[in-house]
């Protein structure tokens, strides 16, 4: 690929599914997947262990400060070191939002994403890559599901993660995450006006992907 990085930028709610379509279309495409998801979730590990609560105040801006953070593949590195599945556990799972609402923490992530999608083509998936992040992209989509589909999705991997947990508790997990994403002041999740919406209750992920590589293909003709 040649010219302008091509960037395709992917936002839903949480468990609609969208790190496995985007890493499948980005395999597709011969080109990189970034989980934006995965930088809060390291931001809110990272501050969590400090005991740094999810409000702005001087410690978060300090910490913010003093981090460093990197993107290396797939990869997130905090402070040189590598994070891996505790950023997907039940506590990072409950506590990730408050973090991801706070301006500071946006800001602090924000052009980090915005130096991926200049430096190379992209499928970026998050909750604001369409609407904030970039606004510029090629192919915006947007995927939503119903909250009990994608909490059942949620529940399976965590069982087959031998996490103990409860359904309803899962499902309440998902709504709580839900009210804050798109409540929050700050690039809260919501469609593009100009993204396609794909809606992917009972569609497999390859039909999710397979719809996603054809208007790919049709944008770049
Ligand atoms: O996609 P995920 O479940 O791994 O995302 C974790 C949290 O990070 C989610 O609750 C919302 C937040 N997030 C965000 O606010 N903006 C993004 N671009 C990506 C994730």
């Amino acid at each position: 690929m040649s010219g302008k990085p091509l960037i395709v930028a992917i936002d839903g709610p949480a468990g609609a599914g969208k790190s496995t379509v985007a890493r499948r279309v980005a395999e597709a495409l011969g080109i990189s997947y970034l989980d934006t998801g995965a930088l809060y979730r390291a931001l809110a590990f990272y501050l969590d262990g400090r005991d740094i609560p999810p409000a702005e105040s001087e410690s978060l801006s300090r910490a913010l400060e003093e981090v460093s953070i990197d993107i290396d593949g797939e990869g997130v590195h905090i402070d040189g070191k590598s994070v891996g599945r505790e950023i997907r556990s039940p506590r990072i799972d409950g506590i990730v939002s408050a973090y991801a609402s706070l301006p500071m923490v946006r800001d602090r992530l924000l052009s980090l994403q915005r130096e991926q999608g200049e430096r190379r083509s992209i499928v970026a998936d998050g909750r604001d890559m369409a609407t904030v992040v970039f606004p510029g992209a090629d192919v915006k989509i947007f995927l939503p599901a119903t909250d009990e589909e994608r909490a059942r999705r949620r529940f399976k991997e965590l069982e087959s993660r031998n996490e103990p947990v409860r359904f309803e508790e899962v499902l309440e997990q998902i709504r709580q995450r839900d009210r804050t994403d798109s409540g929050r002041q700050t690039a809260p999740l919501r469609k593009a006006c100009d993204a396609v919406e794909l809606p992917t209750d009972g569609l497999s992920i390859e039909e999710v992907a397979d719809a996603i590589l054809a208007l790919v293909r049709k944008t770049s003709k």
